[in-house]
Formats: structure tokens, sequence, C-alpha cells
């Protein structure tokens, strides 16, 4: 038997924010240009499982994702094992000895349910899950969000569930930017949303490229830096705490709409959202309209996936409305709802 052999596996679901990071203010270490705040969506739809093993037989660190090996030399992954190493050892873990040997090589094997890289966010649900799983199997403890962030930003925000809030920070080393929880999924228990898959292609422009052109030769971009995207983000948190629908629905699409109006105002354009995101927008606004109130909201990330976000009184007639604008030939698989479930990731 190989009693060095420790293996543990975790999953973690996505997050969507509704205050949007667009823009880094250090590319090396993930540090972004403005908050964003985001709500983590339920463990059973849209999720990474994450497997990683340490055994003295591995020769080498080595990666599956979906089923296909993939280098482990990129750097982001570099980034996220050396740190969660360091950590090991410069804090030790509880058990000591072999336990903490990071010098053993590691396997991760890794599989998202949903589309990879198609604006759903996928690594941010990828490297919360890895970054939680080395955690777990080296017996790192404390914050570890600054550790998912330097994978992949918004990675940092789905290490905790409900309403989660990405600090800017102000330290040059980043120690100051991680995220923490607003409010837990419990706190507003009539929260749905819904996931319309318009595409499962991916992207055209990554979001890290997307980013760096943006920050490069939008003038747009500065205006939200300037304060927009602070003073949004208090009211966001406002109106979640007061679980005031309309006015975290209206911040929402508002968000939404100004990080693809930033992405049109890049140099050159970058789009994101199709002729068939567009007719969700329209979609979304005339139910308002019609029922007289804010009722759902849409939001898009860096692809044409619109996420809803809506109270569970109202997912029937919603559901109904796209159902009947975009029957099945028309669409991308059925519309579907998530709670929001967890406030900690299970193992
Ligand atoms: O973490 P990244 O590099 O995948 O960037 C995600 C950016 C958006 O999804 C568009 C917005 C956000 O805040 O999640």
């Amino acid at each position: 038997m190989d009693e060095t052999f420790r293996c543990v596996t975790c999953t973690a679901p996505v997050n969507i924010a509704v205050i949007k990071y667009w823009g880094k203010r250090n590319e090396k270490l993930i540090l972004p240009t403005n908050p964003s705040l985001s709500v983590t969506l339920g463990q059973d739809e849209l999720r990474a499982k994450t497997s990683v093993a340490f055994s003295s037989k591995y020769t080498e660190d080595r990666m599956w994702l979906n089923g296909k090996e993939e280098s482990v030399s990129s750097q982001r992954i570099q980034n996220v094992l050396k740190e969660v190493r360091r950590r090991v050892r410069k804090r030790g873990a509880p058990g000591g000895g072999n336990e903490v040997d990071t010098s053993r090589h590691i396997h991760i094997v890794s599989e998202n349910n949903f589309p990879t890289a198609a604006g759903l966010a996928s690594s941010a649900a990828g490297y919360a899950c890895l970054v939680y799983s080395l955690c777990k199997l080296y017996g790192v403890q404390g914050e570890i969000s600054d550790i998912a962030r330097q994978g992949s930003g918004s990675a940092c925000r789905s290490i905790y569930g409900g309403y989660v809030l990405w600090k800017t920070g102000d330290l040059m080393d980043g120690t100051d930017s991680f995220a923490e929880q607003v409010a837990p999924e419990s706190h507003w228990p009539e929260m749905r949303s819904l996931i319309c898959v318009v595409s499962d292609q991916k992207k055209h422009v990554g979001s890290t490229e997307g980013m760096q052109t943006t920050v490069l030769t939008s003038e747009l971009m500065q205006h939200r830096v300037d304060g927009v995207v602070s003073q949004r983000t208090d009211d966001m948190i406002e109106a979640i705490m007061a679980r005031d629908f309309p006015t975290f629905a209206k911040i929402t699409m508002q968000e939404s709409n100004q990080l693809h109006a930033v992405c049109l105002d890049t140099y050159p354009p970058i789009f994101y959202m199709t002729d068939t995101s567009r007719l969700i927008v329209r979609l979304v606004h005339a139910i308002n309209d019609v029922l007289g109130d804010i009722k759902v909201a849409y939001t898009f990330d860096a692809g044409p996936n619109a996420c809803l976000y809506l109270l569970k009184e109202d997912v029937p007639r919603v559901m109904g409305l796209l159902r009947h604008f975009f029957p099945p030939a028309q669409r991308n698989g059925e519309p579907f709802v998530t709670g929001l479930p967890v406030d900690e990731l299970p193992v």
C-alpha cells in the first residue's frame, strides 16, 4: 500500500457578478481596478468538481481537465501551486510529518458540468475548486480567496457562498485584495437565477486579453474606475441588505450594460453579446414594463449567455415567456433555474 497517497475531492459553484470586474491594476498578482460583487450559484447546477492527490509514486505534477490532459506549466496554475506550497511551508499543517511534505508531486483531475470558457464563469469555479481542494489536501487554513484570485480574478468570489464582495485593496502586494461574504444565501431565500445558454462555443477574446485592451484604450473605463463602480457597489450592498429587488435588479442591468459598453469602447472593439443576447435584454425590459415593476434582471459576462436574477414567485411566468419567445429550435438547451444554496463548499 502507498502510505503517502492522499486524495481530496471538492466541488465549487460558479459565481455571476452583479458589479463587474473588468480591468487589472497589476497583471501578475491579478489585482483589480475596481471592487466587484457577485452571487454564488447553486452547487448542483453549474459547478466544477476537482480531485487533487499526492503520492510518493507520482514522478511529476499532472492535470486532466474535462477528461483531457493539459499542461500544468501555465503561469496561473504555477502561481496557485507555488502559493499553496509556500503557505504549507510557512505555517505548517495540522498533523505535520509526511502530510506537509510539499516536495511530492500532485495529480489534478477537474471537470465542469457546463460549457467551459463560454462566459459562464468556468475559470472562477475551476480555480476556486482547485485552491480549496489543495488547501484541504495540505491542511492550509485561514484566508484562501487571495490564492484563488491569483488563478483567475473572479475565482476569489467562488470561495464563499451567497453575496460576495471582492475588495480592490490598496496595497501593492495585494494582501488586502480578497473576497468576503456580504450576506449568506439564507439572507434572501427567494432569490433565484436562471441561466440561458445562447452558445456553448468558446469566446473569441479571452477575458485577460480583453481587459488589457480595454484598460489601454477605453476612455469610458476611466469613468468607471473614477467612482461609478464604487458608488454602485455601496448601493448594491444596501439593496442586498434591504432585500430590495428592484434596486438590486436595476444596478445589475446597468452594470452589465456598462461592461459591454466598455467592451465596445475598446479599440478594436470587443463584442461578447449576440443578437440573441440583445433579444433577451429586450424581452426582460418588456416583461418589467408589462408587470409595472422590475421583476427580473439580466447580466452578461464575457460571452453571449445570460444570467437572469428573479424572485422565486416570478420563475414560472418568466420561464413560460422565455420558452414562448425562444422555442426549442432556437434554444441551446433548456433555461435552467438555480437556487443559491451554499454558504460553504462541501468537501
Ligand atoms: O476572472 P476572469 O479573468 O475570468 O474575469 C471575469 C470577468 C467577468 O466575468 C466578465 C466579470 C466578473 O466580475 O466576473
